[in-house]
């Protein structure tokens, strides 16, 4: 049988779904290999949030050309939100390309693969679908460290936020059956994994209604809770969470479970309401903050993480300031910071103009990445001589002396390794830091 080699870009969601394409494949007598010249299939696994994620795949694809020459047998697929996003338009533009599946239509890759191969056509499947979940499908655990793995919890969404191409890449929401969700968490426990990351778009709505007749709905407190009820051993993480409805109930379950790491991802946007508005948000600067409040009030020790976007369709420098604000209000432990980008099919394409230069973007958003890098080595500084219990990773990337792990707020800790091993629980005393990272030292 033929080999298959994937490579994958944008968000956990992805990497999570490379798993399941990984093991649809291998149930049908796929190899996946991680040498890459010596496969029959290579698998881009892509994204496209904003233009330079899909500039990048349009790169690599024609760097893999040269290695096409060296191998004529090997076929390309695009998988995921671009292939989602552009059908068989992209196998038109992109001459390497021979097949490409969009993010609901993983199933349908052996077949897809078999027609390319036999007929030497090209093959498309780009359907969305309401129900799919790949709930059945056990993931390969692809470049995993045995330690951490990541559980998709639902797919799709619909919030339509003005900028955004994921509800047309992933479609409509839609939760997986909790029993299942569980039981993969415990399996991997038993496995010796430490930490099973919940992914979904907007893990608060989460919500199943069972079809047995007198179930209640589940929902994503109730899932947190039984997943972290598993073992106290277990770590619990989840993401991305929408600050519209984020509830006092999921607090009050983290602040309960000691093994629910206490870091949550609360993307902003923007600190301005007129922005927040016209990105479509459904919530304000006051509700956000008394969202900041609600978590330091359950979870004092919690670290906050955001998205934010600098120069979103007619933001005026006084606007930009209010994101500013925000960061001085909110005091993140870390930030993904973005220009913004105009995607083809959103509201904002459709109703807004991109009018901001794009050197005023790189301005704001060096402003917002100053800012932040300043906040963060602050924020660190606060935790030298605390000592936290880390789960160690693996080896630091600097010294084969050191080792690296996260404390449950998700911060990096670099140590000594004396005779600490990856998997392990330990207690780190941090004696130092940079913006990013923290240095400490084991304590008995
Ligand atoms: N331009 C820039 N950033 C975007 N994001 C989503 N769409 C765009 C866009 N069109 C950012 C948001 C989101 C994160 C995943 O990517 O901040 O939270
Ligand atoms: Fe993930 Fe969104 Fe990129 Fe799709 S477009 S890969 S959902 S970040």
């Amino acid at each position: 049988m033929p080999n298959i080699y994937i490579e994958t870009y944008g968000c956990q969601m992805n990497f999570a779904d490379s798993e399941i394409v990984a093991s649809l494949l291998q149930k049908e007598g796929y190899t996946v290999v991680d040498d890459i010249e010596n496969t029959d299939y290579i698998l881009i696994n892509t994204c496209a949030i904003r233009d330079n994620a899909e500039q990048r795949i349009r790169k690599r694809l024609h760097e893999l050309r040269a290695l096409q020459q060296r191998h004529r047998q090997v076929r390309i697929g695009i998988l995921g939100c671009m292939a989602e996003r552009l059908q068989s338009q992209l196998m038109v533009e992109e001459e390497n390309v021979s097949f490409v599946a969009g993010p609901d239509a993983y199933r349908q890759l052996p077949d897809l693969l078999a027609r390319v191969r036999q007929s030497g056509t090209k093959a498309a499947a780009t359907e969305l679908s309401t129900t799919e979940t790949y709930a059945d499908i056990e993931p390969v655990r692809l470049g995993s460290n045995g330690i951490s793995a990541y559980i998709s919890i639902m797919r799709g969404c619909q919030n339509y936020c003005a900028y955004c191409v994921v509800p047309y890449t992933r479609g409509r929401e839609r939760s997986r059956d909790p029993q299942t969700i569980v039981a993969e968490a415990r399996s991997l426990f038993d496995q010796g994994y430490k930490e099973v990351t919940l992914l979904g778009q907007n893990v608060n709505s989460y919500r199943f209604q069972s079809p047995a007749e007198g179930l209640p709905p589940v929902d994503f407190p109730e899932l947190m809770h039984r997943v972290a009820s598993i073992s106290p051993l277990l770590r619990v993480r989840f993401a991305t969470s929408h600050p519209k409805d984020l509830s006092d109930r999921l607090l009050e379950v983290m602040a309960a479970h000691s093994n629910i790491c206490k870091c949550i991802h609360l993307p902003v946007q923007s600190g301005s309401d007129r922005m927040l508005k016209l990105m479509n948000r459904h919530y304000d600067s006051a509700w956000y903050l008394d969202r900041i409040a609600a978590i330091r009030r359950y979870m004092p020790d919690c670290s906050i993480t955001t998205d934010v976007i600098a120069g979103f369709c007619s933001e005026t420098e006084e606007e930009h300031q209010m994101t500013l604000d925000m960061f001085r209000k909110v005091r993140y432990d870390y930030a993904y910071m973005f220009k913004f980008s105009m995607r083809p099919d959103t509201y904002a394409a459709k109703h807004l103009q991109d009018d901001i230069p794009d050197a005023e973007k790189t301005r704001r958003l060096e402003e917002i990445i100053a800012l932040q890098g300043q906040i963060a080595l602050e924020n660190n500084r606060k935790e030298v001589g605390k000592t936290f219990e880390v789960l160690v990773e693996g080896e630091s990337h600097r010294s084969k002396e050191q080792l690296f792990g996260r404390n449950s707020q998700n911060k990096v800790i670099v140590f000594d390794r004396q005779d600490a091993r990856p998997g392990q629980y330990i207690q780190v005393k941090v004696t130092d830091c940079t913006a990013a990272t923290l240095k400490g030292e084991i304590v008995r």
